[in-house]
């Protein structure tokens, strides 16, 4: 197996998207050349080339505030698998959050977990990746309950909103999705005005990607995502932890199918990553 010391680790930057992007479509994976571009500009990306100058493994970075960054992307070509390149990847990563003084999390694939296990991280909970065309039942908002589309004057305390639910500080990507498809993004807001909750979305490879949807209240989450799945084009993703089952019987009904799932992992205590109670879908495991 390759050691990190033999293995010829390179910096990916946000220029090499469209030479990295073949990475992501051989896996069968949703991200567009959009999504890289943010990633490995927000991020760090790290990754190694073949004899023919072609990419061949990628690994990434990404910060969500001082105390935890996700690491994503990591990805092996098939025919350079099974020789430690994973491994080694994923090491340099572990190396970057440790050095800026962060816990890592990832949400990780069944073919992930096994190489993510024996380097110390542990299980947080479940996630089902569900897969539906449309959205056939409309479900409404609470009593006292109001759904708007999002606006840049609303980013800032969206963040604020975001950041005790979820354990995540992430300003940067929670506006690049809310600006990169306003018609995906909507918010819930009781009737002082306060936000109970919000979805947002992005066009993808082959779908559209619902999430994040942070809530007060499953019910709250339905109706967001409802309404998100009514006013953009489909078929759609939606990464749901396994705890929430009024959104799965939702999803069930609307005909989705979960063909595969993740399990969110981290390498040491990040406060708040393993409460899932008001996250009712991630905002991908690339991003968190
Ligand atoms: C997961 C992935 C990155 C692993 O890359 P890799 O370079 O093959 O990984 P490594 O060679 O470092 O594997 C390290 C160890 O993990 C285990 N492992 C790796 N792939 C495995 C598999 N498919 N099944 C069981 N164990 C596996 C083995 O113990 C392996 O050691 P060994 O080959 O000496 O037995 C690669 O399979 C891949 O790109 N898969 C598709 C994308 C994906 O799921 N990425 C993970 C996102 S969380």
């Amino acid at each position: 197996m390759a050691s990190i010391e033999t293995l010829d680790v390179r910096p990916i930057d946000a220029a090499l998207c469209e030479a990295v992007w073949p990475l992501s479509v051989e896996a069968g994976w949703n991200q567009n050349l959009a999504d890289w571009r943010f990633m490995l500009g927000a991020g760090r990306g790290f990754g190694c080339v073949g004899p023919d100058g072609r990419w061949q493994a990628s690994s990434l970075v990404l910060p969500l505030g001082r105390k935890l960054a996700w690491i994503s992307m990591v990805l092996v070509t098939k025919e350079r698998r099974r020789g430690g390149v994973g491994t080694g990847l994923l090491k340099r990563c572990i190396e970057e959050v440790r050095s800026a003084g962060a816990v890592a999390g990832l949400d990780a694939t069944e073919q992930g977990r096994p190489i993510y296990l024996p380097l110390g991280f542990h299980d947080l909970y479940a996630i089902a990746r569900w897969h539906f065309d449309e959205a056939r039942d409309e479900v409404a908002a609470p009593f006292g309950v109001t759904l708007r589309a999002i606006g840049a004057a609303d980013l800032p305390r969206l963040a604020l909103y975001d950041r005790p639910l979820t354990g995540m500080e992430r300003p940067a990507v929670l506006a690049h999705l809310a600006l990169r498809q306003p018609g995906r993004a909507w918010i819930a807001e009781d009737r002082a005005g306060g936000i109970v909750g919000y979805v947002l979305g992005r066009e993808g490879r082959m779908a559209t990607s619902l999430g994040p949807v942070v809530a007060d209240s499953e019910a709250i989450a339905l109706a967001l995502i409802s309404k998100a799945a009514s006013a953009a084009p489909g078929p759609f993703i939606v990464d749901v932890p396994a705890a929430h089952g009024a959104v799965r019987s939702w999803l069930e009904k609307q005909g989705a199918v979960t063909p595969r799932g993740y399990m969110r992992m981290t390498l040491g205590d990040a406060k708040g990553l393993d409460d899932a109670s008001h996250v009712f879908a991630l905002a991908g495991p690339e991003l968190g």
